[in-house]
């Protein structure tokens, strides 16, 4: 039995206090009603409709094309079905950086038009300006540091981050400013468990990572790789928990048979 289960609607205050009792957060990604409806009725804590989205259900290969319309779409396809989860939604690359108004601007645009709970940013210091503009309009921000997607074209592959002391200590910095702003947590993605802890203990608002070991208060997945969808992804930090990828392939196959050999349907499926 978890603290976090009589929890009619996951608030950041909720996710606060799962931080201070030592209860793990559970989040996963989704992009649509029919997932997102799934995910809510087994209790996740929180779902992200990540800019993952960009690759996963449009097929792109890196998160940078996905646009503000698009994450606007998910993100309300997503608050139709959800009655308990914590929905927060990437702001897309391009809407955030470099332009603290126009960042306030996209934030609010999926606040009304999405209706979900919070946003995500990629980065620290270098959007720190955009983080407390959209703070002060009372939207609550998840933080994201160490391996950050939208940034690919800078790091050219993504491997393992924050591994040189250098970097391991701007990401420390960076997550002390994201806390002193005021976000409500930070996810950490792919970097050494060691510094993933160290920071989680040198904060005091959840972090939830990816890729960064056990020592951190949640852990986030995309649900097509956990769940078998997508199976040319297999990092080392991925579990995945079922094989829906061949599961599919064989109800497909089966459901061909049926058509071709005129089984289907059967009398009982006719009017
Ligand atoms: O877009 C996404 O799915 C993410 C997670 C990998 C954290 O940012």
């Amino acid at each position: 039995m978890y603290l976090s289960q009589d929890i009619p609607k996951i608030t950041t205050h909720v996710l606060q206090e799962m931080k201070l009792k030592g209860e793990k957060i559970a989040m996963l990604t989704a992009y649509d009603y029919s997932m997102a409806q799934i995910l809510d009725e087994a209790g996740i804590d929180v779902i992200l409709v990540g800019d993952s989205a960009s690759n996963v259900m449009a097929g792109h290969k890196t998160t940078l094309p996905i646009t503000l319309n698009e994450m606007i779409y998910h993100g309300s396809s997503v608050m139709r079905a959800v009655k308990r989860s914590l929905v927060v939604v990437d702001m897309p690359f391009g809407t955030y950086q470099g332009n603290s108004k126009e960042a306030l601007n996209s934030a609010i645009r999926i606040m009304k038009e999405a209706g979900v709970n919070a946003v995500k940013l990629e980065g620290g210091e270098e959007i720190v300006e955009s983080v407390n503009r959209i703070l002060s309009a009372g939207i609550p921000i998840l933080g994201h540091l160490g391996l950050t997607p939208q940034s690919i074209n800078k790091f050219g592959t993504y491997v393992v981050r924050a591994t040189e002391e250098k970097e391991a200590e701007k990401l420390r910095r960076d997550a002390k400013i994201l806390e002193q702003a005021g976000c409500f947590g930070i996810v950490l993605e792919k970097i050494p468990a060691e510094l993933a802890a160290e920071v989680t203990q040198s904060i005091s608002i959840p972090t939830i990572g990816i890729g960064a070991g056990s020592k951190v208060d949640g852990q986030v997945l995309v649900l097509h790789d956990m769940l078998g969808i997508n199976t040319k992804f297999s990092p080392r930090f991925l579990r995945r928990y079922n094989n829906l990828h061949d599961e599919i392939i064989n109800s497909v196959y089966n459901y061909i048979g049926d058509v071709k050999s005129a089984s289907f349907p059967s009398e009982k499926e006719q009017y």
